[in-house]
């Protein structure tokens, strides 16, 4: 398979494993999230896998249900500032909300992410869709959807000529002249939007990649477009062949009508490998993880994802009508319409609800040998379903593990996958290229076709 056809795989990191349960099994240590030494082991893990990138989910609020799950979590740009002194290749990704971030401040640190890793940071584009985090910034309430999305395209617009303020090479370091910078190549952003005024430069010279990699997580039809419009990655919670097909197809296309390459957006939907040295023993696992679920925790997932109040759900009864009368939920839109659609399609109770999204919050589950994941991963990037994989192992860090040692020599024996890392940046790793500065593609003399 040529260089450019290759497929992409990000590891999505969370506390004990995806799986809801992972942190009670005897080999998890539920504090592990806030030792430095447990990520820089994961994050080695994924590189000796050549993965293109890791990747820390983040909203600024205790998720979840402290009582049932381990809750707290490092502040991603300051992780993966640690994880860039422990590795050398790796991508890292860290999220960041638009709505509950000034431009200034996040365009800054993601410029010096990507100097302080040698052009390796990425950037998980979010909206944040719980009231939990406008509580935590004096809102009483989310704003609606699309005023999220909104607010996300300034956000991204406005950091993009944040990034671009310094032209590259505007550094001279002169000594013998004393001018350390070239100041007509350093520019004023002068924004002003419905959400932003900001006049810049930004205070860090353009990085390594020039920006980071963009990265978009949400499948609304406002997140497609939004994606359509800005993201280089994107990652989505696909559960069936069928779905995954009609989003690729969908989100190609958005971007083809804005005029962008469709190569240069990568589509990885999520994966989450129960991984056994037979089908029994993966599915065993899998067993084990369910029954160690606690209904209480996940009634009240389940209540938050659906919007309403967590006494409507009955664990042995289907979901109430009233969920699938309802206009859409002003939270998070696709992932309701996935998870009404789960238990509308396989007639579950909520209980079988419950145990489906524990192992990896609606994205997709699979329990199997190295060989079987290895199929069906290649199985939908051959149908037209992704470009890669974002795999969420259920129990870390024996999942990732398990994929690097055993599913990633299947890949690259069948040829869909690198043997070793060719390029330095995650724009490299993802085929993407750094982008033109906005400053100089809008100065006619820089133009060839003009001069
Ligand atoms: C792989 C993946 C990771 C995500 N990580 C985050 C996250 O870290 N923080 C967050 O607020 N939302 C996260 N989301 C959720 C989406 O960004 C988005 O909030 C949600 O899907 C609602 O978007 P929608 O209404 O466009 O569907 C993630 C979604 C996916 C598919």
């Amino acid at each position: 398979m040529p260089a450019e056809r290759l497929l992409h795989f990000n590891a999505f990191l969370m506390s004990c494993g995806h799986h809801e349960a992972a942190w009670r099994l005897p080999e998890s240590d539920p504090s592990a999230s806030l030792d430095v030494s447990y990520w820089t082991n994961l994050a080695r893990i994924a590189e000796r896998g050549t993965f293109d990138s890791v990747f820390l989910a983040d909203g600024p609020a205790l998720w979840g249900h402290a009582r049932f799950r381990p809750g707290g979590a490092l502040e991603p740009t300051v992780l993966l500032t640690a994880l860039a002194g422990a590795t050398s290749r790796i991508g890292l990704i860290a999220t960041a909300s638009t709505s509950y971030n000034h431009p200034y401040n996040l365009a800054r640190r993601f410029a010096s992410l990507d100097h302080v890793s040698g052009g390796r940071a990425g950037w998980n584009i979010v909206t944040t869709a719980t009231a939990a985090a406008a509580q935590n910034f004096g809102l009483d309430d989310n704003p609606a959807h699309a005023e999220r999305y909104r607010r996300a395209a300034e956000f991204t617009d406005v950091s993009i000529r944040l990034w671009d303020s310094w032209e590259d090479g505007a550094e001279l370091g002169d000594k013998a002249a004393g001018v350390y910078a070239d100041d007509s190549r350093i520019h004023e952003v002068d924004y002003q939007g419905e959400f932003f005024k900001v006049r810049g430069p930004l205070n860090v010279p353009r990085s390594p990649q020039g920006r980071p990699l963009l990265v978009q997580a949400g499948s609304s039809h406002d997140g497609r477009e939004f994606a359509a419009r800005y993201a280089e990655a994107v990652f989505t919670a696909q559960q069936t062949l069928g779905d995954a097909q009609e989003f690729y197809a969908d989100l190609k296309a958005r971007v083809r009508r804005l005029g962008r390459d469709p190569d240069q957006v990568k589509i990885l939907p999520g994966l989450v490998p129960a991984i056994g040295s037979t089908e029994a023993e993966a599915r065993a696992l899998e067993a084990e993880l369910e029954e160690l679920i606690i209904p209480e925790y996940g009634l009240a997932q389940l209540a938050k994802v659906l919007e309403i109040p967590a006494e409507r759900l009955e664990l042995d009864r289907g979901l109430p009508e009233e969920v699938y009368a309802r206009p859409l939920v002003e939270g998070a839109q696709s992932r309701f319409e996935l998870v009404t659609e789960l238990a509308r399609r396989d007639n579950l109770t909520v209980r079988q609800l419950i145990g489906r999204l524990g192992g990896g919050r609606g994205h997709r589950t699979f329990a199997g040998t190295p060989e079987q994941v290895a199929d069906t991963i290649v199985e939908w990037a051959e149908a037209g379903a992704a470009d890669g994989f974002n795999v969420m192992p259920p129990v870390l860090p024996s999942g990732l593990e398990a994929f690097t040692e055993h599913v990633v020599p299947l890949l690259r024996q069948r040829g869909v996958f690198r043997t070793e890392y060719t390029g330095r940046t995650l724009r490299e790793h993802y085929g993407i290229p750094r982008p033109e500065n906005v400053f100089t593609a809008a100065r006619p003399a820089a133009r060839a076709d003009v001069a």
